[in-house]
Protein backbone atom coordinates (compact mmCIF):
# COMPACT_ATOMS: atom_id res chain seq x y z
CA UNK A 1 0.00 0.00 0.00
CA UNK A 2 1.26 3.57 -1.11
CA UNK A 3 -1.29 6.41 -0.63
CA UNK A 4 -4.90 5.83 0.22
CA UNK A 5 -7.30 9.29 0.28
CA UNK A 6 -9.82 8.16 2.77
CA UNK A 7 -12.97 10.86 1.86
CA UNK A 8 -11.31 13.29 0.68
CA UNK A 9 -13.04 17.05 0.87
CA UNK A 10 -10.94 20.10 -0.08
CA UNK A 11 -11.60 23.96 -1.26
CA UNK A 12 -9.82 26.88 -1.72
CA UNK A 13 -10.09 29.56 1.02
CA UNK A 14 -11.26 32.52 -1.53
CA UNK A 15 -13.66 30.83 -3.70
CA UNK A 16 -15.55 28.36 -0.75
CA UNK A 17 -17.18 26.33 -3.27
CA UNK A 18 -16.06 22.67 -2.17
CA UNK A 19 -13.55 21.12 -5.17
CA UNK A 20 -13.29 17.96 -4.04
CA UNK A 21 -16.12 15.72 -2.60
CA UNK A 22 -15.36 12.93 -0.40
CA UNK A 23 -12.86 11.11 -2.87
CA UNK A 24 -11.70 7.86 -1.70
CA UNK A 25 -8.86 6.59 -3.81
CA UNK A 26 -6.00 4.00 -3.50
CA UNK A 27 -2.48 4.69 -5.82
CA UNK A 28 -1.48 1.31 -6.28
CA UNK A 29 2.67 0.11 -7.07
CA UNK A 30 3.00 -0.67 -10.49
CA UNK A 31 -0.24 0.49 -12.03
CA UNK A 32 -0.44 3.59 -14.49
CA UNK A 33 -3.93 5.47 -14.13
CA UNK A 34 -4.98 8.37 -15.46
CA UNK A 35 -7.47 10.52 -14.37
CA UNK A 36 -9.49 12.53 -17.14
CA UNK A 37 -11.75 15.33 -16.57
CA UNK A 38 -12.97 18.90 -18.18
CA UNK A 39 -10.81 21.93 -17.33
CA UNK A 40 -11.60 23.22 -13.58
CA UNK A 41 -12.98 19.61 -12.25
CA UNK A 42 -9.97 19.15 -9.59
CA UNK A 43 -7.37 17.12 -11.36
CA UNK A 44 -4.80 19.20 -10.37
CA UNK A 45 -6.06 19.81 -6.70
CA UNK A 46 -6.46 15.98 -6.36
CA UNK A 47 -2.88 15.26 -7.59
CA UNK A 48 -1.40 17.57 -4.66
CA UNK A 49 -3.44 16.35 -2.17
CA UNK A 50 -2.31 13.22 -3.38
CA UNK A 51 1.53 14.30 -3.60
CA UNK A 52 1.33 15.49 0.00
CA UNK A 53 1.40 18.94 -0.76
CA UNK A 54 -2.20 20.54 0.15
CA UNK A 55 -3.65 19.58 3.14
CA UNK A 56 -7.53 17.97 2.89
CA UNK A 57 -9.91 19.86 5.15
CA UNK A 58 -11.74 16.92 5.65
CA UNK A 59 -10.70 13.31 5.58
CA UNK A 60 -7.66 11.61 5.45
CA UNK A 61 -4.48 11.06 3.77
CA UNK A 62 -2.88 7.59 4.75
CA UNK A 63 0.95 7.50 3.46
CA UNK A 64 2.54 3.98 3.25
CA UNK A 65 0.82 3.10 6.70
CA UNK A 66 0.90 6.47 8.03
CA UNK A 67 -1.89 9.36 8.63
CA UNK A 68 0.61 12.07 6.96
CA UNK A 69 -0.92 15.30 8.15
CA UNK A 70 -0.68 13.83 11.87
CA UNK A 71 3.29 13.16 11.12
CA UNK A 72 6.15 14.56 12.67
CA UNK A 73 7.96 16.81 10.75
CA UNK A 74 11.20 14.69 10.36
CA UNK A 75 9.21 11.36 9.43
CA UNK A 76 6.93 13.73 6.92
CA UNK A 77 10.26 14.92 4.78
CA UNK A 78 11.25 11.48 4.52
CA UNK A 79 7.86 9.90 3.55
CA UNK A 80 7.52 13.32 1.16
CA UNK A 81 10.65 11.62 -0.80
CA UNK A 82 8.69 8.77 -1.85
CA UNK A 83 6.52 10.78 -4.35
CA UNK A 84 6.96 12.95 -6.90
CA UNK A 85 4.84 15.76 -8.21
CA UNK A 86 5.43 17.40 -11.82
CA UNK A 87 4.01 20.40 -12.22
CA UNK A 88 1.56 21.41 -15.87
CA UNK A 89 4.23 24.15 -16.28
CA UNK A 90 7.69 23.34 -15.96
CA UNK A 91 9.28 25.34 -12.74
CA UNK A 92 13.33 25.06 -13.44
CA UNK A 93 15.79 26.00 -11.58
CA UNK A 94 18.94 28.18 -12.89
CA UNK A 95 21.57 26.93 -14.29
CA UNK A 96 21.95 24.18 -16.42
CA UNK A 97 19.53 20.82 -17.46
CA UNK A 98 22.27 18.53 -16.13
CA UNK A 99 21.85 20.21 -12.71
CA UNK A 100 18.51 20.30 -12.96
CA UNK A 101 18.18 16.72 -13.33
CA UNK A 102 21.33 16.32 -10.73
CA UNK A 103 19.45 18.28 -7.67
CA UNK A 104 17.12 16.22 -6.52
CA UNK A 105 19.57 13.02 -6.54
CA UNK A 106 21.97 15.69 -4.35
CA UNK A 107 18.86 16.60 -2.35
CA UNK A 108 18.47 12.67 -1.36
CA UNK A 109 22.74 13.03 -0.52
CA UNK A 110 23.55 10.75 -3.50
CA UNK A 111 27.56 11.28 -3.96
CA UNK A 112 29.19 13.49 -7.36
CA UNK A 113 30.40 10.54 -9.11
CA UNK A 114 26.69 8.82 -8.49
CA UNK A 115 24.31 12.07 -9.80
CA UNK A 116 27.11 12.36 -12.95
CA UNK A 117 26.59 8.48 -13.65
CA UNK A 118 22.72 8.63 -12.98
CA UNK A 119 22.36 11.85 -15.10
CA UNK A 120 24.22 11.13 -17.60
CA UNK A 121 22.26 7.64 -18.35
CA UNK A 122 18.98 9.37 -18.33
CA UNK A 123 19.60 11.52 -20.70
CA UNK A 124 21.71 8.89 -22.50
CA UNK A 125 18.91 6.89 -22.75
CA UNK A 126 16.56 9.17 -24.29
CA UNK A 127 18.65 10.55 -26.75
CA UNK A 128 18.68 14.00 -24.78
CA UNK A 129 22.66 14.42 -24.00
CA UNK A 130 22.72 17.58 -26.40
CA UNK A 131 20.71 19.60 -23.91
CA UNK A 132 22.71 18.67 -21.15
CA UNK A 133 24.62 21.93 -20.65
CA UNK A 134 22.19 24.74 -22.22
CA UNK A 135 21.18 26.95 -19.67
CA UNK A 136 17.53 26.22 -18.18
CA UNK A 137 16.27 29.75 -19.33
CA UNK A 138 17.30 29.19 -23.32
CA UNK A 139 15.13 25.95 -23.64
CA UNK A 140 11.80 25.84 -25.37
CA UNK A 141 8.62 24.88 -23.71
CA UNK A 142 8.74 21.26 -24.61
CA UNK A 143 12.29 20.94 -24.04
CA UNK A 144 11.64 22.53 -20.63
CA UNK A 145 9.21 20.17 -20.02
CA UNK A 146 10.71 16.89 -20.94
CA UNK A 147 13.52 18.13 -18.31
CA UNK A 148 11.18 18.41 -15.72
CA UNK A 149 9.60 14.86 -16.15
CA UNK A 150 13.22 13.71 -16.53
CA UNK A 151 14.00 14.98 -13.59
CA UNK A 152 11.91 13.02 -11.55
CA UNK A 153 11.69 9.79 -13.55
CA UNK A 154 15.92 9.79 -12.55
CA UNK A 155 14.93 9.69 -9.02
CA UNK A 156 12.74 6.53 -9.62
CA UNK A 157 9.94 7.51 -7.12
CA UNK A 158 7.85 4.94 -5.96
CA UNK A 159 4.68 7.12 -7.25
CA UNK A 160 4.89 9.35 -9.68
CA UNK A 161 2.49 12.13 -10.17
CA UNK A 162 2.44 13.85 -14.17
CA UNK A 163 0.27 17.00 -14.34
CA UNK A 164 -0.34 17.53 -18.02
CA UNK A 165 2.38 15.92 -18.93
CA UNK A 166 2.32 16.15 -22.86
CA UNK A 167 1.12 19.91 -22.95
CA UNK A 168 4.00 21.16 -25.02
CA UNK A 169 5.48 18.10 -26.55
CA UNK A 170 5.86 16.73 -30.27
CA UNK A 171 5.42 13.46 -30.95
CA UNK A 172 9.26 12.69 -30.39
CA UNK A 173 9.05 13.46 -26.87
CA UNK A 174 5.66 12.41 -26.80
CA UNK A 175 6.93 9.00 -27.01
CA UNK A 176 10.02 9.69 -24.99
CA UNK A 177 7.39 10.25 -21.91
CA UNK A 178 5.68 6.91 -23.07
CA UNK A 179 8.78 4.67 -22.32
CA UNK A 180 10.42 6.73 -19.36
CA UNK A 181 6.63 5.98 -17.83
CA UNK A 182 6.97 2.54 -18.71
CA UNK A 183 10.65 2.03 -17.23
CA UNK A 184 9.13 3.36 -14.24
CA UNK A 185 6.36 1.21 -14.03
CA UNK A 186 8.55 -2.00 -14.66
CA UNK A 187 10.84 -1.10 -11.82
CA UNK A 188 8.08 -1.17 -9.44
CA UNK A 189 6.31 2.30 -8.99
CA UNK A 190 2.72 3.51 -9.10
CA UNK A 191 2.07 6.43 -11.63
CA UNK A 192 -0.80 8.61 -11.37
CA UNK A 193 -1.42 10.78 -14.70
CA UNK A 194 -3.96 13.66 -15.32
CA UNK A 195 -4.73 14.96 -18.86
CA UNK A 196 -7.32 15.26 -20.78
CA UNK A 197 -5.32 13.90 -24.09
CA UNK A 198 -6.26 10.52 -25.15
CA UNK A 199 -2.64 9.67 -26.37
CA UNK A 200 -1.70 8.87 -22.79
CA UNK A 201 -5.07 6.72 -21.91
CA UNK A 202 -4.45 4.88 -25.40
CA UNK A 203 -0.92 3.86 -25.07
CA UNK A 204 -0.46 3.75 -20.94
CA UNK A 205 -3.58 3.83 -19.12
CA UNK A 206 -4.27 0.35 -17.10
CA UNK A 207 -7.19 2.28 -15.10
CA UNK A 208 -8.99 4.99 -16.15
CA UNK A 209 -11.08 7.36 -13.62
CA UNK A 210 -12.65 10.61 -14.29
CA UNK A 211 -13.20 13.47 -12.01
CA UNK A 212 -16.36 15.42 -12.43
CA UNK A 213 -17.85 18.16 -9.49
CA UNK A 214 -15.31 17.05 -7.45
CA UNK A 215 -16.26 13.36 -7.76
CA UNK A 216 -13.68 10.78 -8.89
CA UNK A 217 -15.54 7.47 -10.95
CA UNK A 218 -13.57 4.74 -12.30
CA UNK A 219 -14.96 3.82 -15.83
CA UNK A 220 -13.93 1.05 -18.46
CA UNK A 221 -12.14 1.37 -21.82
CA UNK A 222 -15.65 0.61 -23.36
CA UNK A 223 -17.45 3.11 -21.62
CA UNK A 224 -14.94 5.95 -22.06
CA UNK A 225 -15.30 5.46 -26.15
CA UNK A 226 -19.18 6.05 -25.48
CA UNK A 227 -18.15 9.44 -23.88
CA UNK A 228 -16.21 10.36 -26.61
N1 LIG B 1 -5.24 28.45 -5.97
C1 LIG B 1 -6.55 28.45 -6.18
N2 LIG B 1 -7.38 29.30 -5.52
C2 LIG B 1 -8.72 29.28 -5.70
N3 LIG B 1 -9.36 28.42 -6.55
C3 LIG B 1 -8.59 27.56 -7.23
C4 LIG B 1 -7.16 27.52 -7.09
N4 LIG B 1 -6.68 26.55 -7.90
C5 LIG B 1 -7.74 26.00 -8.53
N5 LIG B 1 -8.90 26.60 -8.13
C6 LIG B 1 -10.26 26.25 -8.57
O1 LIG B 1 -10.51 24.89 -8.22
C7 LIG B 1 -11.20 24.21 -9.25
C8 LIG B 1 -10.39 23.00 -9.71
O2 LIG B 1 -9.16 23.44 -10.30
P1 LIG B 1 -8.01 22.46 -10.79
O3 LIG B 1 -7.75 21.48 -9.70
O4 LIG B 1 -6.88 23.28 -11.26
O5 LIG B 1 -8.75 21.71 -12.00
P2 LIG B 1 -8.14 20.95 -13.28
O6 LIG B 1 -6.71 20.62 -12.98
O7 LIG B 1 -9.01 19.74 -13.44
O8 LIG B 1 -8.28 21.88 -14.44
C9 LIG B 1 -11.43 25.26 -10.35
O9 LIG B 1 -12.73 25.78 -10.17
C10 LIG B 1 -10.39 26.30 -10.07
O10 LIG B 1 -10.82 27.57 -10.51
MG1 LIG C 1 -4.96 21.04 -13.96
Amino acid sequence: MSILLDNIWFKYPIDGKWVIKGVSHEIRDRVVEVILGPNGSGKTTLLKIAGLIYKPLKGKVIAWGHDFWRLKNSAAVAIRRKIVYVHEKPILLKGSVFHNIAYGLYLRNYGFNEVKTLVDRVLREYNLLYLRDKDSRSLSAGEAQIVSILRAIVLEPEILLLDEPLAHLDIDKRRIVVEAIKSLRRNGSGIVIATHDMYLVERLAEDIYMLKNGVLTRISKEELIKLL
